[in-house]
């Protein structure tokens, strides 16, 4: 087979922009036998050019200029790994202008100005990939756009941060509290000095809303996914969900009902025999309910060069082929106006810890202030604690704004001496 030379424009060579320039060195000729394609990185552009970069290039390919490297003459795909929404946009923008198919790892930029990106690519017939911008090295945005293409998915749950399954795996294995935990993390790599984005589910929120956007075909942005972090989390909410069979996760749930689609990002219990409880550490994964298909898990590394630095390289071939052969460019379609569901009609069920007096018809004025809501017990339990028991309540399915008034309405029940954690169960089957 004639090998044909894609020359790749990288913008950002930082954690993936580096990683994926080794990857490209190292395993340059198999991707060369395999598909004919040889890449060769031609152009960088990066902030700071005295910085020490553990890659094999030439120095003389480095700039400052992102955009002359997204419209040089001698790059075929431009790939961007800066992050953040400005000048990543305008380059991407620009790059697409020029003719050139992009790959891009950023989620934030996806998350908020998608739609706009999309389209400038689908007018001009060229890639838009974005593997990466989801769960790192997980293979989650193809299979949701093109292996189940033809089938209906209905919902897609997932732990995609890995920061805040590393706090939560640890506050549940060695009963450490919420700040203990985070500070290992910290120590170890994992979470960011300022973990707001990760803790408070901020980078979740971005990656439901692509997600929600690929597979229901709707725009969805990051403004519309409800969301709640895990900082308010206690040791003891974690071990207590344990007692009753269940793991604390934080999970980012689209779905899709004839009544509109609900994205959001909050702390849940889910059974502990469900697949993503067992996803431990930093590990992310994604798990997928379609009608014709049924279930499917992907499990992998959600982050770090080498892992996401994969995906975009995957993406990097596929354009590279479409230059090569002149195909137009995989687009992920309209994205159709679609109605969001606000928080408040989203149904789940719920899991309610109360403390009150321990005597008798105050079990009967609780079960009452449940049912005159509509909200159905479906398991309780109790036990002692000096002359108080503590209540633990499961529901079936309910709407949040239902579940909200009977917290109300519980807090005004004189023998309802403190409501507790409130957390949504998800995964019962
Ligand atoms: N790291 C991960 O695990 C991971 C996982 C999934 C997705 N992503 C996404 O991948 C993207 C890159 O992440 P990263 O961790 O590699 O970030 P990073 O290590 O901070 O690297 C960013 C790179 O962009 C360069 N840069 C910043 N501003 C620039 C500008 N105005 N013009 C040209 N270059 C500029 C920086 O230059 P200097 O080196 O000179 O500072 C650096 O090389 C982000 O969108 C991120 O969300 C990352």
């Amino acid at each position: 087979m004639s090998s044909r030379t894609v020359r790749v424009g990288l913008l950002g060579c930082g954690h993936v922009g580096s990683a994926l320039v080794r990857l490209v060195t190292q395993h340059g000729d198999e991707i060369e036998t395999r598909t004919g394609i040889r890449l060769v990185v031609t152009r960088v552009a990066v902030r700071n050019l005295a910085r020490e970069r553990d890659v094999d290039l030439d120095p003389d390919i480095f700039t400052h200029d992102g955009l002359a490297v997204a419209t040089a003459e001698d790059v075929d795909v431009v790939v961007e790994v800066i992050g953040g929404i400005e000048p990543a946009r305008e380059h991407i923008v620009e790059a697409l202008k020029a003719g050139k198919p992009v790959v891009t790892a950023n989620k934030e930029l996806l998350a908020n100005v998608g739609r706009e990106l999309f389209e400038t690519a689908e007018g001009a017939g060229l890639d838009l990939l974005f593997e990466a911008a989801v769960a790192g090295g997980i293979p989650i945005i193809r299979p949701l756009r093109e292996s189940l293409a033809g089938d209906r998915i209905r919902r897609v749950m997932g732990i995609v941060n890995g920061t805040t399954n590393f706090i939560l795996s640890r506050m549940a294995e060695s009963g450490a509290s919420f700040s203990d935990a985070l500070a290992e993390a910290q120590t170890l790599g994992f979470a960011e000095r300022d973990p707001t984005a990760d803790v408070e589910g901020f980078d979740a929120a971005a990656k439901a809303a692509i997600i929600a956007s690929i597979a229901f075909g709707a725009r969805v942005v990051a403004g519309d996914v409800y969301r709640e972090g895990i900082s308010e989390l206690t040791d003891a909410e974690i071990a207590s969900a344990a007692e009753l069979g269940y793991a604390v996760k934080l999970l980012a749930v689209a779905e899709e009902t004839d009544a509109g689609i609900a994205v959001r990002v909050h702390p849940t219990m889910i059974p502990l025999t469900h697949p993503l409880a067992s996803v431990r550490e930093s590990f992310n994964a994604l798990f997928v309910e379609a009608d014709a298909v049924g279930q499917l898990m992907f499990y992998g590394r959600g982050a770090g060069g080498d892992p996401t630095a994969s995906a975009v390289l995957g993406d990097v071939i596929d354009a590279a082929k479409n230059v090569v052969s002149g195909a137009r460019g995989a687009t992920v379609g309209t994205l159709v106006r679609k109605p969001i569901r606000p928080i408040d009609e989203v149904e789940s069920q719920f899991y309610l810890q109360l403390e009150a007096a321990d005597r008798p018809g105050v079990l009967a004025a609780i079960a009452e202030r449940f049912g005159a809501r509509g909200v159905s017990i479906k398991s309780m339990q109790q036990e002692g604690i000096g002359s108080e028991a503590r209540l633990i309540f499961i529901t079936h399915g309910a709407r949040e704004a239902d579940l909200r008034a009977t917290v109300h309405d519980l807090r005004e029940v004189g023998a309802v001496h403190r409501v507790g954690s409130i957390l949504r169960v998800m995964g019962e089957a």
